[in-house]
This record gives C-alpha cells, structure tokens and sequence, in this order.
C-alpha cells in the first residue's frame, strides 16, 4: 500500500509504510454513556440562522475534496479548543501584534496545528457571516466543523449541540497544564480527562481520533532508540513499524517536517483500525499503545477493535460530551466575534 498527501501546500512530508496486522477476537463490556449538563441545543440557531449547517457543510466538504488533511486538523483543533478553558473558540485567537502576551494559538504545544484546520474555520465563519451577520460564535462553527470532518472522512454523522459564545480570553501559558503530552502515563490521561469531566472510557474512546492524521518524528522518536533511558526500543512497538519509523526519524538531526501516519493501514479514513492496531502492537505514541498495555483500557480497547458501530456510537456521544466542556454563555464572560482570529 501506498499514500500520498493531497495537500500540494501541506509542508508536511508524508512517511507511508506496507504494514501487515493482524485482528484478535475480544471480549465485550460497557462504555459510558454519560452526558454532560449544558445549555445547548440542536436548534439554538432556528431562528437566527437557520441555514447554518448547509452553510458550514458546504464549506467544509469544498475543503475536504481539496485538502483531506483539513478533517484530521479541524478534529484536534476543536479538541484542543475545548480542553483549554473550555468550547470557546479561544484556540482561533491570535496573538495582538507587540504584545507580550502569547495567545492559546501560539503555545509550543500547539505548534503543529495545521493550518488548514484554522482555514477551514475562517471560511465557513465568512459565509455564515454574510448570511447571518453576528449572529453564530467561531465556537459553534468549530463544533459543526469538526463534525462535519469526521462524517466526511467516513466516520459517524452526530447532531451537533449549540449556544457556546466565544470566550474573551486565549492565553498560551494556559495550554501545557490543560492538554495531554504523548509521553503521559495512563495515570496522567486518565487524570487530565477526569478533570474536564470524561472518563475513562472517553479518553479510550476520544482517542479512536487519531484513527486520521499524523504525528512528527519528535513525538514518538523516543520510542525508537531509548526508551525511557534502556537504550533500546519500546518492546511494545512492532518490529517492523520500527524499522520503518527509524527510516524516517533518525535518533537525531532529522527532517523536523517529517510526519508518520497514525493508522499506518488507512491514515485517512475514519474507522476502529486505531484499536486493531494497538492490539498489534501498531500504536505510534506511546500514550497510544498504553491504552491496550494497561488492565484499565485494554478490555474497551479490544471491544471497539472489533465493532466498528460501537466506536462510532459512543465517540459521537463523547464528543457531544468534549463539545460542552466549559461551554460560555452571555455577555459577561463571552462574545461573539466577527472575525475569529480577533478578540472584540
Ligand atoms: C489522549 C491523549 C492525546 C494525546 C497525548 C494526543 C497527542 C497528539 C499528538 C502528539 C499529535 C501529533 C501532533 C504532531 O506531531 O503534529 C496528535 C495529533 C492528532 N490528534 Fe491527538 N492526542 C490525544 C487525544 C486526542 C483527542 C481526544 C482527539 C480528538 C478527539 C485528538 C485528535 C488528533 C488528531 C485528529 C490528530 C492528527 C492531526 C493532524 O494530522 O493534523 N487527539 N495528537
């Protein structure tokens, strides 16, 4: 098998590999269906905008067609959204020009945001803005984008919940305490999503996202050569993945733009491969392949590898749940912005 990005303005530098695994049988248990308590609602925009979601869709299956790299960029972009200080649209901020003060968007660990992730946002946000003008938040845009990516890159359709205002304030010393790093213990995963309110079926079943996209050499390269100072690879890494990943990321001096697919079987289509290859040991980060190493994940991991529909389902219901994570109402604390890069 081979791929090939079809983004010609992507900079990334795709790696594709011929991998072979292998689906085990699994066990069957229960995910947690819990919804959040928010204030949002399906049809929050009846009346103001009530041709909001064809408006963002058709910008979004545009984008899609000519830039699949735009699905698996929306999707983080919104999940980096939501877990710093809540769905605010506060991600889209940049930074005032002279200030010394760094907007979300500039963080280090956000970095390796995509930029057609934020294009994908400002054009659907200047086509509802000429058809409804200041009536729908960057926030909502976000959320039925991000949707709208996961549907067209084959996964499931979900009703989107709205009402969330954008919040005032995008602050970059905000972002490393609130987001997960690839080198996390479960423990640590397990905490950060008990603090936004997810369990720990949801970081199981939110991570089934990185069935799409891609990673760079830096965020796995430790697993390559020294793992956790042994001097050798992560024995929880297939050999065979590990000689491609050292093609590509060498122990230093590399290409800094190179990237490797997450599912090296089918890097953009949206489906439960993610599990199936964590089970064969196919994991990229290590905080992916914790979740089948440890007794705490690995039952629902096994279980979504085989069942295709019950991923689907509860990742919808997990990301309606993400979605209304510090959700912002009203005046005080929120806004709606013209211009989603702009603070008002
Ligand atoms: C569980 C903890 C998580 C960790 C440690 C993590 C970490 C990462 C890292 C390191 C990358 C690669 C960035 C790069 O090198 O360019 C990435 C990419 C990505 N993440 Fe996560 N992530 C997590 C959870 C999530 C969740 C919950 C979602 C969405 C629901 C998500 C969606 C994505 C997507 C779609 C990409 C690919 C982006 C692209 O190709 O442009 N991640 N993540």
């Amino acid at each position: 098998m081979s791929c090939s990005s079809s983004s010609s303005s992507s900079p990334f530098v795709f790696i594709c590999f011929l991998i072979l695994f292998y689906l085990s049988p699994t066990s069957l248990s229960k995910t947690t269906n819990k919804t959040a308590k928010t204030q949002l609602s399906v049809d929050y925009y009846a009346k103001s905008c009530p041709q909001l979601e064809q408006l963002v869709g058709s910008v979004t299956s545009q984008q899609f067609k000519e830039t699949p790299v735009s699905a698996a960029a929306t999707i983080r972009l919104f999940f980096h959204d939501c877990f710093v200080d809540g769905c605010d649209g506060s991600i889209l901020i940049s930074t005032v020009p002279g200030s010394k003060v760094l907007a979300e968007k500039d963080a280090v660990d956000n970095k390796d945001l995509r930029k057609e992730g934020f294009e994908s946002i400002t054009k659907a946000k200047a086509l509802v803005e000429s058809k409804c003008p200041g009536a729908v938040s960057c926030a909502d845009i976000l959320a039925i984008a991000a949707r709208d990516f996961v549907h067209l890159a084959g996964g499931p359709y979900y009703q989107v919940k709205k009402g969330r205002w954008d919040g005032k304030l995008s602050m970059a010393s905000r972002v490393p305490s609130n987001l997960p790093h690839s080198n996390y213990t479960i423990d640590q995963l397990i905490k950060l999503f008990n603090t936004k309110g997810l369990t720990i079926e949801e970081l199981v079943v939110l991570s089934g996202a990185h069935t799409i996209g891609f990673a760079h050499c830096e965020q796995f390269v430790s697993r390559l050569y020294d793992y956790h100072g042994t001097k050798q690879p992560d024995p929880a890494l297939d050999p065979r993945l590990l000689k491609a990943l050292r093609m590509s990321c060498p122990q230093s001096g590399g290409n800094t733009d190179i990237v490797a697919p997450f599912d090296v079987t089918t890097p953009f289509l949206f489906d439960h491969t993610y599990y199936a290859n964590l089970e064969a040991k196919l994991g990229l980060l290590a905080s992916d392949q914790h979740l089948f190493l440890d007794p705490r994940t690995k039952t629902l991991v096994q279980e979504l590898g085989k069942d295709k529909q019950k991923f689907f389902q509860a990742f919808a219901i997990a990301m309606d749940k993400m979605g209304s994570i510090g959700v912002k109402r009203g005046t005080r604390h929120g806004e709606k912005r013209k211009d989603c890069s702009v603070h008002m």
